[in-house]
């Protein structure tokens, strides 16, 4: 069995549809969600589901040790970002090595980086006269948005389309991909 975390920053509704969809799964388990925030519905909506969840300072995230120790605790082996809307440090890149993934609303490389996080990117998509956006699953390094890609899929953008209607169908993508391609890493090795 592996033990996953998923950290969040705000409503959590991806967070929410990866824990459905591991309840009563033999090879994942759902431990602990972590956010950066105390009072963002996330904490709710995963406690509904009988599924812990903590909340840390922006320092304690950046410092480490207090986020570790309770990482620790819950014997995670794989960190999962579901709206997660602050960087990775140093030392959590450390302790997880090639453990960590992120989703991010749109197809990088394009529309990534600092200050490209929820409607910021839809809006920005949309302005750009994009035919297109989606989704992209990818690796967490250093650098805001640029880990290795694992995964991306698709949506077509109308042009009566507005950056809603954007946020909308790219979270339908998120809710039918980010889960089973969870499970697939963790049931290969993590790779
Ligand atoms: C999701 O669309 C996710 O891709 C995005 O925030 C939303 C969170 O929704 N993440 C980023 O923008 C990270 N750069 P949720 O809280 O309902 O799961």
């Amino acid at each position: 069995m592996k033990n996953i975390a998923i950290f969040a920053s705000g409503s959590g509704t991806n967070a929410e549809n990866i824990i459905r969809y591991f309840t009563a799964n033999k090879t994942v388990n759902v431990s602990v969600v972590l956010s950066d925030h105390k009072k963002v519905n996330v904490h709710e909506r995963v406690n509904k589901l009988g599924i812990p969840s903590f909340a840390f300072t922006r320092e304690e995230f950046t410092g480490g040790t207090p986020v570790i120790n309770m990482l620790t605790e819950y014997k995670v082996d794989f960190i999962v970002l579901a709206g997660f809307m602050n960087k990775i440090s140093h030392v959590l890149l450390t302790a997880f090595p090639h453990k960590i993934i992120n989703i991010h609303p749109a197809l990088l490389p394009k529309y990534g980086g600092k200050g490209m996080y929820g409607m910021h990117v839809h809006e920005a998509v949309v302005n750009a006269g994009e035919k297109e956006s989606g989704i992209t699953i990818h690796y967490i390094n250093e650098y805001y948005d640029e880990g290795k890609i694992i995964f991306q899929a698709t949506c077509p953008i109308l042009p009566s389309d507005t950056p809603e209607d954007v946020a909308t169908n790219v979270h339908a993508l998120e809710y039918e991909h980010y889960p089973r391609i969870i499970e697939r890493l963790l049931t290969e090795n993590g790779r």
